[in-house]
């Protein structure tokens, strides 16, 4: 399976936010090169949930401070969205033989791209 990589087409034009969503990209990469079950992936999902939660605030004060309109939509699709991560992570210490590195992977990639596409972008016009 291919890494992630970063493109012009999910970079919405704002320094800190691309970085921070370039990082993210990084850590849901670092899944794909180790054992299933090994604690490294379980650190990687424990740095992804805290980098996560850096984020979505330092996410939501940029909007903020732009005035955008959909702020309280948006906060909540990251509140769905750290609920996920740590539903996923609870699965993984519980029962990490049964879900692969792919299976793992595949879910983080749709989690950080969709969300990037589907509602970050909508913030382009804004700032
Ligand atoms: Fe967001």
């Amino acid at each position: 399976m291919e890494p992630l990589k970063w493109t012009d087409k999910l970079a919405i034009g704002h320094s800190i936010i691309d970085d921070h969503h370039q990082k993210l990209l990084e850590l849901i990469n670092g899944v794909l090169s180790q054992k299933p079950g090994a604690p490294v992936i379980i650190g990687t999902l424990i740095e992804l949930i805290d980098y996560t939660r850096y984020h979505f605030l330092e996410e939501e004060k940029i909007m903020l401070n732009v005035g955008y309109p959909e702020i309280n939509a948006h906060r909540k699709s990251h509140e769905k969205l750290t609920a996920e991560v740590i539903k996923i992570y609870n699965n993984y210490i519980e029962n990490a033989l049964s879900i692969s590195n792919e299976q793992l992977f595949k879910f983080l990639s749709r989690w950080l791209i969709d969300h990037i596409f589907n509602k970050d972008h909508l913030i382009k016009p804004y700032l």
